[in-house]
């Protein structure tokens, strides 16, 4: 992938946007009797029960969100703090009743478009406490990781991704993947942003519990792909490595990996549907070599403007002191929210407490989207659009009056960001990403927005308000923010109110 290469992103960005899309279908359905079983089962491999300890932790879900300490890392890792990550970022953490066909659904720690759970998370490690070294699978449904690999493979991903100093320092490293054609059967070729926006939601959990336990970590999105794919086995037309995430610190040298031959089959539950479009995006946002990586991995320079006379200040952050745990258990998409007002407390909280960025090999100041608002229902703050301006923490007017209608014609004429009292738009001026990052530019724009809403639905739920994510009228959202941000594409849209009590009969 040569950097100057951007037009596969934006061919695949413009084909997939709502309502007309070239890359979709629009006679297109779904029948949920069709849902894909959303587990990967491999038929000759030795599993592992890990023992999980749901106990609740002592630090505030608020502290455990927005914290961007780099913690000095010490060695600490072993399998009963894996066994949390895991759970409280891929777990089934609810299992709910509808009627055929579907009848019962399990629902995971994060949010996921459909609920198709097309994320797949893998573990690589050295020799931990209560795990001996190797390369596993996670099995959200039996709870068990499952052996791929037998012995330290930990060099073939300081390897891939060019003697990355956080990965070669790490114990551990979990990778995500994405199971392509679990989502596309229900999303087709717009599947690849879901893959960055599932996997981000479940980034943003991963991330706060590690903060939590005080554990560093780095998020890779620079390795050579084909490298970590086939350390994982994967069959690269239906399943990819999108991140990893490194956890921990500890001085170590690593020696060289055995070698990798392919012990493992597969169950074949995936079906066959293949979109090329999602195939040469993929392909095109692939790097293949060190070299790539190292120029790859290189810092964006991103200007925020100064805020403008009639900026607004956000209120002081609201507290909580719901733990972590508890509102990850609590979390779930809201399904009819009430036209109540948040307060412009809760609504500033939410914007604070998940605009302070993470740790990642792409860049340290999170400023790759941008967020745009529409405030249908804050007690405290005007009626009508607004930027934030996260350097400043204020909010910028952009038009005054009831947007409702906007605000649900603009997510897909859907009730719930109608019904929300806040609709919640990540934008990024992609052309300067892609120009920056080359196509592999386009992965990261969308990460970078779901980690942040996918922190932004945490922060609702520790203040006991709902939320969720939507899909948008791409353009729509450009036209609509504009002129302000007229150079900016929309890559997440989230939306924040109250829920609607449930009526008991
Ligand atoms: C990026 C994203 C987009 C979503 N878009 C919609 C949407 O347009 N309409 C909707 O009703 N739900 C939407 N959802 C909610 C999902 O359907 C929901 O997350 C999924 O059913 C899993 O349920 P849970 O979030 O309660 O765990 C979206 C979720 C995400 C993460």
């Amino acid at each position: 992938m040569k950097n100057h290469e951007i037009d596969a992103a934006w061919n695949y960005h413009n084909g997939t946007k709502h309502p007309n899309g070239v890359l979709l279908n629009r006679f297109h359905t779904y029948n949920s009797a069709n849902r894909p079983i959303p587990y990967k089962n491999y038929k000759n491999a030795d599993q592992i029960k890990i023992a999980l300890d749901k106990q609740i932790g002592s630090v505030s879900a608020l502290d455990a969100i927005s914290d961007s300490t780099r913690y000095a890392g010490l060695g600490l890792v072993d399998i009963n703090i894996l066994a949390r990550v895991l759970y409280f970022s891929c777990g089934i953490t609810k299992i709910l009743k509808f009627p055929p066909p579907l009848n019962e659904v399990e629902f995971r720690a994060a949010s996921c478009t459909g609920a198709l759970y097309h994320i797949e998370t893998y573990l690589v490690c050295g020799n931990i406490s209560g795990i001996e070294a190797g390369v596993y699978h996670f099995d959200p449904k039996s709870l068990s990781l499952t052996t791929l690999r037998k012995g330290d493979y930990r060099k073939v991903l300081v390897d891939a991704t060019a003697n990355e100093s956080f990965v070669a320092s790490a114990p551990v490293s979990l990778i995500f993947t994405d199971m392509f054609s679990r989502n596309s059967v229900k999303y087709q070729a717009r599947e690849y942003r879901h893959a960055f926006w599932d996997c981000g939601t479940i980034l943003a959990n991963s991330l706060a519990m590690a903060n939590a336990q005080k554990i560093p970590y780095r998020l890779i999105l620079g390795f050579v792909d084909f490298k970590i794919n086939l350390l994982l086995g994967l069959d690269t037309k239906k399943e990819a490595a999108l991140a990893i995430l490194s956890l921990d610190h500890i001085n170590q040298t690593l020696l060289d990996s055995p070698s990798l031959h392919n012990a493992f089959e597969l169950e074949q539950t995936e079906n066959d549907i293949y979109f090329e479009a999602i195939d040469k995006m993929h392909e095109s946002s692939s790097l293949t070599s060190n070299q790539e990586v190292l120029i790859w991995r290189k810092n964006i320079v991103h200007d925020i403007s100064q805020p403008s006379s009639n900026h607004i200040k956000l209120e002081n952050n609201i507290n909580s002191d719901d733990k972590l745990e508890q509102v990850i258990l609590r979390r779930g998409s809201t399904r009819k929210f009430s036209h109540e007002a948040i307060s412009f407390g809760q609504m500033s909280t939410i914007l604070n407490r998940s605009a302070g960025g993470y740790i990642a090999d792409f860049e340290e100041n999170n400023i790759i989207n941008d967020i745009y608002i529409i405030a249908n229902a804050v007690d405290g703050l005007e009626k009508g659009s607004y930027f934030y301006n996260k350097k400043y923490d204020s909010l910028e007017l952009l038009q005054n009056g009831d947007l409702r209608d906007m605000s649900g014609h603009l997510g897909l004429d859907q009730n719930l960001p109608y019904d929300a009292a806040v609709t919640i738009f990540f934008m990024s001026d992609l052309q300067k990403i892609l120009k920056c990052f080359g196509n592999r530019g386009y992965r990261v724009a969308q990460m970078d927005a779901a980690i942040a809403a996918g922190k932004m639905y945490l922060v609702a739920y520790a203040l006991q308000i709902g939320a969720t994510g939507l899909t948008f009228y791409d353009d729509e959202v450009t036209e609509f923010f504009s002129p302000h941000a007229s150079n900016k594409n929309t890559m997440f849209m989230l939306a924040v109110g109250k829920k609607v009590k449930r009526v008991v009969p």
